[in-house]
């Protein structure tokens, strides 16, 4: 079975411990949203998982087509090359160029640059407004739309699994729909396979298969979706606990 799979996870930075034993799991074509109030420790395990923070115990391993890699032994650039790319917190686009540039610069990335014609293509395919845009510089577009372009660079290294950290932050309830909207029809348009931080939590619920709280670095609660959804009233509860 393809998935992601993290084991008994530790991290934290330097002295300061942020992950305890935290273990979850995301199969191929899911979404799975990682809720948690404010530094209950989902930025950390989503940099753990591109390698940007790295482990002090537990594994993370990647198992698709027959092969399991250990991506905790990995630098970035090859766990990007294993088909992971992260959308991360706050967006981090070059705000005074174009959506078309941003989206360039990110398929300028060794590993996949010799694919930028098709990798654009398929940015553009999926999100119709950035090719309508494609001139606009990124700064002066509206929240929801740069949060799309974020999400649409990172298409740029035609990922397997896409990690996307609080898509939703910054922005007014009605454009939050919106964006997960678009999130989900990536997934169902591209198969992709999805892990989202997300402190909105009833919306995130919505649109994903599981859910996993996270609470002071460990996994609090899992809820999975059954025909009726998943309970907002077990989701409030389940949140209440996390807050500091
Ligand atoms: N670079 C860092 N150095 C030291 N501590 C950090 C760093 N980044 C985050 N932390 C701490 O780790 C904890 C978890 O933060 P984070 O993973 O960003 O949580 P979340 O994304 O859920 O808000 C917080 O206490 C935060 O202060
Ligand atoms: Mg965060």
């Amino acid at each position: 079975m393809n998935r992601l799979i993290v084991e008994n996870l530790s991290a934290g930075y330097g002295a300061v411990s942020v992950l305890r034993n935290v273990s979850l799991e995301v199969n191929e074509n899911e979404m799975v949203a990682l809720l948690g109030m404010n530094g209950n420790g989902k930025s950390t395990l989503l940099n753990c998982v591109l390698g940007f923070v790295r482990a002090s115990a537990g594994r993370i391993l990647l198992e698709w087509d027959g092969k399991i890699s250990d991506l905790t032994k990995l630098p970035p650039h090859e766990i990007v090359r294993l088909g992971l790319s992260i959308v991360p917190e706050g967006r981090r686009l070059v705000p005074n160029i174009s959506v078309e540039d941003n989206l360039r610069l990110a398929g300028s990335n060794p590993l996949v640059s010799g694919r930028m014609k098709e990798n654009l293509a398929s940015c553009f395919e999926t999100f119709p407004l950035l090719l309508e845009r494609r001139r606009q510089i990124a700064a002066t577009m509206s929240g929801g739309q740069q949060q799309l372009l974020a999400i649409a660079r990172s298409l740029m290294t035609a990922p397997k699994i896409m990690v996307i950290d609080e898509p939703s932050v910054g922005l007014a309830p009605i454009v939050v729909r919106d964006v997960l909207n678009a999130i989900t029809h990536l997934r169902e348009r591209s198969s992709m396979t999805i892990l989202m931080a997300e402190q909105s939590f009833f919306q995130a619920v919505d649109v994903s298969s599981r859910a996993y709280v996270l609470a002071h670095g460990s996994i609090h609660r899992e809820f999975k979706r059954s025909d009726g959804g998943i309970a907002n009233e077990d989701i409030r509860r389940a949140m209440l606990g996390t807050a500091h």
